[in-house]
């Protein structure tokens, strides 16, 4: 695949957690919606990340994966232009991962922020397991299988893709050899004389193996100074540092969802644990209750006394929801005690309804022909491992397995 190609391939998965509520909506099902137009988008769940952390209960995670694809479907995602399927179902990703995990540096998985602060935060688990360890692994693995571009993630995943970045690296300095161009390449150092030569080769090391950007920059300067070199032996040079070899995994983007955070009912983001949220596919009457009961200013005790929308969490809502007239009508209504908390609420209400009607129109086709949603997996499978087991040969080939 070439690299253009690769930039037009996007590739995202999520670990099944149950049916989604607004918050997976607004932060990051509405943004895969959109990219399924302008991209050739593989999604994915993520049932084997899953077992990273329920490895000790995992019968829970089959019933929440249909949930989810069905939630995906009734979003708006279409199985026309996106290939949705399920990671254990294409085991080129379980393949690639043991590959990569031969050439992978503890230090690398060690130091990845969510390693320490996921076993901190979910102490009531034993997380010091070798699957917990691999698994920013296994989400390389997943993006490298398809040679996807660009990765749209939350901020807290974009170290994962920094360091598949760095594993795409690595594996292609390692097994991405083209002979012609290396001995051009190393013909060109020695022409630096001896010292310069070895600081050369020192710093393109540094920045292959360990992805160290500030060797990467002195490299490069020391190419700059260079007096005697010609044109073409300084573009090599300056290309080599970068590996210079046959590109074999490229490396991907972080695609950052462009989203505020979504607040749940309780001004806090909203999730599933706070016990905050409105489902995606909730049924009308209980998404008016929940909004209806919510709690607002609590300053504002009688209706005629004037109240703070900076301290209500419908205000909030408002901000995702509003436009700004009925913006405006709320900062001034509350603040002079023109408007009731009630009426406050009556334009979320309806906005979230009607966000929700095509999503359960679509979810009532879904929910009535579970075997559909069934065969949409399948043929996504099917797709996906076309791909991933083409990824695989390369790989396969380039670390000396191919027995022809
Ligand atoms: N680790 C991601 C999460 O917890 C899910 C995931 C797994 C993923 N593999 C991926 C996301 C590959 C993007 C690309 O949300
Ligand atoms: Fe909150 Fe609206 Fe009531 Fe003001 S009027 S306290 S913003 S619900």
């Amino acid at each position: 695949m070439s690299a253009v190609e690769s930039q037009q391939r996007v590739l995202s998965g999520m670990r099944p957690t149950g049916k989604l509520h607004l918050g997976h909506y607004h932060g990051v099902l509405k943004n895969w919606v959109e990219l399924q137009h302008d991209f050739e988008c593989f999604f994915f769940v993520a049932d084997l990340h899953a077992l990273t952390t329920h490895y000790e209960d995992p019968y829970i995670i089959e019933q929440s994966v249909w949930d989810m694809v069905t939630d995906w479907l009734a979003a708006g995602i279409n199985p026309g232009s996106a290939t949705l399927f399920i990671q254990s179902k294409v085991p080129e990703h379980a393949e690639l991962h043991l590959l990569l995990s031969m050439m992978t540096p503890l230090g690398w998985l060690e130091r990845v922020p969510s390693y320490k602060d996921q076993q901190e935060s979910l102490k009531e688990k034993d997380l010091a397991t070798y699957g917990f360890l691999g698994y920013p692994l296994l989400q390389s693995a997943d993006i490298l299988i398809y040679q996807a571009g660009q990765v749209p993630v939350g901020a807290d995943q974009i170290a994962h893709v920094e360091m598949t970045r760095d594993i795409a690296r690595r594996f292609n300095h390692l097994y991405g050899k083209d002979m012609g161009y290396e001995e051009q390449a190393e013909a060109a150092i020695q022409k630096m004389g001896k010292k310069t030569a070895k600081v050369y080769r020192a710093l393109r090391k540094r920045f292959l193996e360990q992805g160290d950007e500030a060797a990467l920059e002195t490299a490069r300067s020391l190419v700059r100074e260079q007096q005697n070199v010609t044109l073409g032996d300084r573009e090599r040079l300056f290309g080599y540092i970068e590996g210079g070899g046959k590109v074999i995994l490229p490396e991907p983007q972080p695609l950052l969802t462009p989203s505020a955070k979504m607040p749940g009912l309780d001004g806090n983001k909203m999730s599933k644990s706070y016990g905050n949220m409105i489902g995606l596919r909730e049924e009308a009457d209980t998404v008016v209750k929940k909004i209806r009961t919510m709690q607002t200013d609590p300053q504002r005790v009688r209706r005629t006394d004037p109240g703070d929308p900076d301290k209500c969490p419908v205000w909030q809502l408002h901000e995702v929801y509003s436009d700004t007239s009925v913006k405006t009508w709320v900062q001034e209504g509350c603040r002079s005690a023109g408007i009731g908390c009630i009426d406050c609420k009556k334009p979320i209400i309806d906005a979230v309804l009607e966000e929700q009607k095509p999503i359960h129109e679509r979810a009532q086709h879904y929910e009535e022909n579970p075997e559909l949603v069934r065969s949409i997996i399948a043929e996504g499978v099917e797709t996906a491992r076309d791909t991933a087991k083409a990824t695989l040969e390369e790989v396969k080939r380039a670390m000396g397995l191919s027995y022809r």
